[in-house]
């Protein structure tokens, strides 16, 4: 499939999660097979208003070759003064988002909250195709509450040039409960001729066939992947080995060239318990991770778990 010049090899994606898909996990999940990973949101207001924190969002690995940064806000001429600004320039794909339920989001008419006013959603995704030559993307979900217009929004992105769509087959009103509807997501790749990329609960084979079967051109995955980057070679049916430690140790090692050990190991609390889950007797060593705040420490917690983990295994 392609974006518009850009060519996906495996039509597997990492999906955009705030305070989740930093540098270091997105560098792991394209090392694993994903085309791209989607950065964290960020605020076009903040990055024009030049905001430290939300710059360092916008870090990237050296193996992410398809570099795709996802933007958020709801005044046309604040996103494409981003878009075409040199704050972006790295980037290869824009992401609009059109799907966070978050009432501190959807409070200032941002993410799905423009999914209640197509006009406006019009206006930002046309405001932001005219500045560029890269391709505009759009993630959005099955509709605003009780108001599924997952299919008139999707004919709506295409009319104003958007380059492919990401739907989650979820409401703004479920947040992540109930199913990602697959029948809606069928729906909306039929009504448009652009690319469309389907989200929502692909946790395995199983489900990602389930989600094939839609027509989609390429999937999406989010929770599934949390502690468990090699679901995309999974997919891929390549039966590589993982080495959990070695992961866990590159992830550490990527954040650490771009932030202070402190915040990394404040980053890495969350992404630890992920990727030891599963684990045997693991519950000790991650009431330690919690609590430890020197990281060279905490490498040597988990050096000595998974030096224990293997003796127990032999
Ligand atoms: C912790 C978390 C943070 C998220 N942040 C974003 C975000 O920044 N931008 C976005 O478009 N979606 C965000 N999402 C939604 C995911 O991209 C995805 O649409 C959703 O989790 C459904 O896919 P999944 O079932 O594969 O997880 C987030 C989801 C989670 C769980």
């Amino acid at each position: 499939m392609k974006i518009g010049n850009i060519e996906l090899k495996n039509n597997l994606i990492l999906a955009p999660m705030a305070g989740v898909t930093d540098v270091g996990f997105r560098s792991l999940a394209v090392e694993y097979g994903a085309d791209y990973a989607v950065g964290e949101m960020v605020s076009a207001k903040a990055l024009k208003y030049k905001n430290k924190k939300t710059f360092d969002l916008l870090i990237t690995a050296p193996n992410e070759n398809i570099k795709v940064a996802q933007i958020f806000g709801s005044d046309p001429k604040i996103m494409a003064s981003i878009v075409k600004s040199d704050i972006l320039a790295k980037f290869d794909i824009i992401d609009i988002n059109m799907g966070c339920p978050a009432p501190k989001i959807v409070k200032s008419g941002d993410g799905s909250a423009l999914m209640r006013d197509m006009d406006l959603a019009y206006n930002i995704i046309s405001s932001c195709v005219k500045v560029t030559d890269k391709p505009i993307t759009v993630k959005f979900r099955a509709g605003w509450n009780d108001n599924i217009n997952a299919v008139e929004f999707a004919q709506m992105c295409e009319k104003a040039g958007a380059s492919a769509i990401t739907i989650h087959g979820r409401t703004r009103e479920q947040f992540y409960a109930g199913n990602s509807d697959f029948d809606l997501i069928r729906k909306v790749k039929q009504a448009v001729s652009i690319p469309v990329i389907g989200n929502g609960d692909v946790v395995d084979i199983e489900s990602y066939k389930k989600m094939l079967d839609t027509g989609v051109d390429a999937v999406m995955i989010g929770r599934g992947a949390l502690g468990n980057p090699e679901i995309f070679s999974q997919i891929l049916g390549k039966n590589l080995d993982v080495d959990k430690l070695q992961d866990i140790k590159k992830h550490i090692d990527i954040l650490r060239t771009h932030y202070p050990e402190t915040l990394v190991v404040k980053e890495m609390r969350k992404h630890i318990l992920w990727y030891l889950k599963g684990y045997h007797n693991c519950t000790d060593v991650k009431n330690q991770v919690v609590r430890e705040k020197d990281l060279e420490k905490v490498l040597e917690i988990l050096e000595n778990f998974f030096k224990e983990n293997k003796k127990r295994e032999s």
